[in-house]
This record gives C-alpha cells, structure tokens and sequence, in this order.
C-alpha cells in the first residue's frame, strides 16, 4: 500500500486543503492531535505576527468518523485568518484589488523564491510565487505527517525534536524521555529552560540589527523496528528518502544521517558501530550511524539532523532591482519571521514520521490498524533473534 498526500492553497487565499490517501482503517485521531501540532509549528520567540493571527482550527472534509479513520482519503482543511487577498468571485489573484495592489512585490529578496519562480512560470508578480512559496504552505504538510505519527504511535514508535543550534550558539540536547518532552513544549524547542534564555538573547540581538538567523535542529524516531526501508534499489533507500522529505522543508539547505559530516573526518574504527548479542538479542555498542545501515533501519533509534539557513526577508533588506522601475532598488521587506528554526523543526518532525509510516505501510500493508499492528508485531520478535 502507498501513503500519499496532497496540498492545495495560499497563504493568503481562502485556506489549506491536504487530502491524503492510504491510511487504513481504525487509526485514532483528535482534532487535539491536529491542531496542537500546528500550533506548535506557529512557536518561537523571533515568529512574525501572523503567528499570534492565525488560529488553525481544522475542518473534516472526510475519511474520518467517531474519531477514527475509516480507510477512504482523510480530507483536512484550515481557513486563513489573513485572507485579503481572496475575492471569491475573481479568485485569490484579483491584482486589481486594492488590498493586492498595496502588496505588490517588485523587487525579489534574494533567498527567497521571487525570481526563479517569477522567471519560470512567466509571472509579473513576485506575489504569485511567494504565496505557494511562504512556509504557511507547511501547515498542511504537518497535518499529513500528524496522521503518519499517530499511526506510528500505535506501533510503539514515538518522534521527537529538539533545537540544536541557533545564529550559532548552541543547544543542550536532550539526554532522556523527559528531555525530549520538555523541548517538544518549549517554545524554541530546547531541552534545558537555561539554554531558552541564550537563545532568545542571540534572536532579539538579530532582531535589533534588522536581521535574521538560521540554525540546526535534531529529529530522533525512537524504537523503529530494524529492517525498514530497502538498500536494492536507490529510490527505496529509507535514508535518500529521509533527506528528501526534510530538504523539502523550506529553507533547510543541509541534512545529516547519524554522526553525519563529522563521521566524514574520522576514522573507521571511531565511527562504525560495534554488534554484541545480549541476552539473545542483537545490540549495538553505539549508534552513530543514526540507526540507518545500506538504506535500511538497523534498530537502534534513528537520528537525524538539519541545517536552516537564516530567514531570506529582512528588514533592512540587500541589494536588489525593482522590475517596475527598472532601477536597482533594495529587496521586498515585508513584516517576517527572524528565525523559524523551532518550527521548521516540527514541520521536518512531521515530515520524518511521514517517511517512516509509509515505508512501514509498503512493506507491511493491511487494511485495518489491527492487522498492521499484528504484523509489525510479528516482524519485531522475528528480527530480534534473527540466526541466533
Ligand atoms: C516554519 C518556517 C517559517 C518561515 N518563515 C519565513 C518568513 O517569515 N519569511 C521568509 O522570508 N522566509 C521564511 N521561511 C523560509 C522561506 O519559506 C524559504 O527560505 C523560501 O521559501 C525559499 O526556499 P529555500 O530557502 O528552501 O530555497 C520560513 C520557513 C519555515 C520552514
């Protein structure tokens, strides 16, 4: 079986839509569960105002009933709260409108999507590329990873983030369960309430300066069954797939599997990790290879790693050229985020899930949650004592 999703809308049309397909039956959801991870996705010290604007309310169109999925696509939707620019009778791209015509960008931000979009699908108006480009488009890709994770949930599996780095200083990961719990609520997504403190600091001094910041974020998919994903072929390989999805993330330029770039500078012996059996199981000395061996999940937790580059709009903007008066002219700057590292993190949380579920669902299948749990079950005891 395939998982797969679907968006559709802008980030100042009338709203989001995400259909997705695969899911099987019996999987429980809240409305909780949805609208607590978006509203985690709107956190941060640093965020624009469109955060504290938006609401997020979710709206069923379908695939769910009494709480539980009943096996058809699951379709979700979220109005904007800033719809100024939709005009149900003209559509979303009314340019005449005066609201429209007071947010005309005619000089692109370099960083940002303006000019390649602008330059590829012939638009005049660096607007139509930003409102499918702006990162209020992850919200319904959070939605779709937010089903992935309640379905891994139910197979014992648990994903979690936390901030590693921001504008350079860095981040205490978090050492155990209670760690993990307390970055998932913190507001920059830090385990250690001290390191919150630092980090505020670094983003309010960015902000005086009219400028912004990017960083590195973990995100660990803790008790993974081994032998998920495929090394036979490239497209299947679970860690390819991993880096696509957080690569898709906006603004993150750069993922890590395991020790990563590290591993690049040192020596095998300090890298690889050694296999002792234990009580009449597998087991590893380390895990710095992120739990992912030749494309395939090898049991241990697997750890991943991302880099966001600093947030392209910027107060005090660089230099540009304006296509309207044909003149060098300093970039669009519009009211932005400074630094939207912790909620790219939970966007890449939700995206990281969703890789995992729809590996776990191609190679298990079934359709109904209770067979899928029966069968992951029956492959964790089976793995465990492999040849032993
Ligand atoms: C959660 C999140 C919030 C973001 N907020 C902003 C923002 O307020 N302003 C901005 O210019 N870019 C923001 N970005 C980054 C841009 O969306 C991104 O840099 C842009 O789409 C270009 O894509 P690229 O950086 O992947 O090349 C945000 C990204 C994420 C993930």
């Amino acid at each position: 079986m395939t998982l797969r999703f679907l968006t559709s809308g802008e980030s100042h049309g009338r709203g989001l839509l995400v259909v997705v397909e695969g899911l099987p039956a019996g999987l429980s959801l809240a409305l909780e569960d949805l609208e607590g991870e978006l509203a985690r996705r709107r956190r941060g010290y640093g965020r624009g105002p469109r955060m504290a604007l938006e609401r997020d309310a979710v709206q069923v169109w379908g695939g769910l009933r009494n709480g539980r999925t009943t096996g058809a696509p699951v379709g979700l939707s979220l109005d904007n709260a800033e719809a100024a620019l939709w005009e149900p009778a003209l559509g979303p791209w009314h340019n005449d409108s005066e609201a429209a015509r007071a947010r005309r960008i005619t000089a692109p931000r370099p960083g940002h999507a303006d000019l390649a979009g602008a330059v590829k699908y012939g638009h005049e108006e660096f607007r139509d590329v930003l409102e499918r480009a702006s990162a209020r488009t992850t919200a319904p890709r959070t939605l779709a990873g937010v089903l992935a994770r309640r379905l891994l949930a139910e197979l014992d599996v648990d994903v979690a983030g936390a901030v590693d780095a921001i504008g350079g200083v860095l981040v205490r990961l978090p050492e155990d369960d209670e760690g993990w719990r307390t970055a998932r609520h913190s507001s920059l997504g830090c385990a250690f309430p001290e390191d919150e403190k630092t980090v505020e600091e670094r983003i309010r001094a960015a902000k005086e300066a009219g400028d912004s910041l990017g960083g590195t974020f973990v995100v660990a998919l803790r008790n993974v069954p081994a032998g998920i994903g495929s090394g036979v072929e490239w497209d299947r390989r679970l860690d390819g797939r991993f880096g696509a999805a957080l690569l898709a993330v906006p603004g993150i330029k750069g993922v890590e599997i395991g020790d990563g770039f590290a591993a690049a500078g040192a020596e095998g012996s300090a890298v690889h990790d050694e296999i002792i059996v234990r009580d009449g199981r597998w087991e590893r000395l380390s895990n710095r290879a992120g739990g992912i061996e030749g494309g395939m999940t090898n049991g241990c937790d697997v750890f991943l790693r991302a880099a966001m580059k600093p947030i392209p709009t910027l107060v005090r903007p660089l230099r540009s050229y304006d296509v309207e008066t044909k003149k060098p002219a300093s970039a669009h700057a519009e009211r932005s985020d400074v630094c939207a590292v912790p909620a790219a993190c939970v966007v890449a949380e939700n995206m990281a899930a969703w890789v995992l579920a729809s590996a776990v669902l191609e190679q298990f299948g079934g359709d109904t949650m209770e067979e899928l749990r029966a069968r992951v079950a029956a492959h964790r005891e089976r793995v465990a004592r492999w040849l032993l």
